[in-house]
């Protein structure tokens, strides 16, 4: 059921808001800078103004909560109002009650603990507000950063995929993590 009613979430420092035009310039940056782009599907020398623009602008007409698609959340630092980074949320289409999260931060951003204070907000939209079952979220074997941020949010690691991608000119090897709304009530009831 889409959440067409979606504005923001908050959390102590953060706010996870729609994006919007003004969000074009410093989201194009990071998606420009190729240690962001490592591990992601993305080619950073080849994203243009253009997909920036698209990017924002289909967003205007999406919600979070609708089977088959992806919705982003722009990270917006409170103290600075500064747009640093963004979450997404994706619904399976063919079990809308399992959700996919993906994260990025500009690289100047990272270290501050944002995204994880992002993806736990995330999450707790998600299990709490959405009521969804489980949540995965796959990663390159080599993206240590986000290994340790799915372990620092409590995310179990299920799976250990080898060659399992052909990525950016090669076979890369991923792991899939999940959490469980159970494990997420139990993790956070503590
Ligand atoms: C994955 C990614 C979002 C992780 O970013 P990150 O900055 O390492 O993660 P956080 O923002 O949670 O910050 C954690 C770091 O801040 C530190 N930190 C400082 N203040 C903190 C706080 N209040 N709370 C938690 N951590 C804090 C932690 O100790 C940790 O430092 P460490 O890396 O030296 O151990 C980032 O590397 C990224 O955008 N990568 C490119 C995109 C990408 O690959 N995404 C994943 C696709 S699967």
């Amino acid at each position: 059921m889409a959440d067409v009613k979606f504005t923001q979430l908050q959390s102590s420092r953060l706010l996870l808001r729609r994006f919007s035009d003004s969000d074009i310039a410093p989201f194009l940056a990071y998606r420009s800078d190729p240690d962001v782009g490592r591990y992601q599907d993305w080619e950073p020398g080849s994203y243009t103004l253009d997909d920036a623009r698209r990017f924002v602008r289909a967003l205007k007409t999406s919600h979070p909560d609708v089977p088959g698609h992806w919705f982003q959340f722009a990270i917006e630092v409170k103290a600075t109002s500064e747009m640093v980074g963004d979450c997404g949320l994706h619904i399976l289409c063919g079990d809308p009650r399992q959700a996919i999260i993906g994260f990025t931060l500009d690289s100047s951003e990272q270290g501050k603990g944002y995204a994880t204070e992002a993806v736990l907000r995330l999450l707790d939209y998600v299990f709490n507000s959405l009521n969804k079952h489980r949540v995965s979220a796959t990663t390159d074997c080599e993206n240590t950063k986000s290994i340790a941020l799915l372990e620092r949010i409590g995310m179990r690691r299920e799976g250990h995929f080898l060659q399992n991608i052909w990525f950016k000119g090669a076979w890369g090897d991923e792991y899939q993590y999940a959490m469980l709304k159970s494990e997420w009530l139990a993790m956070t009831r503590r």
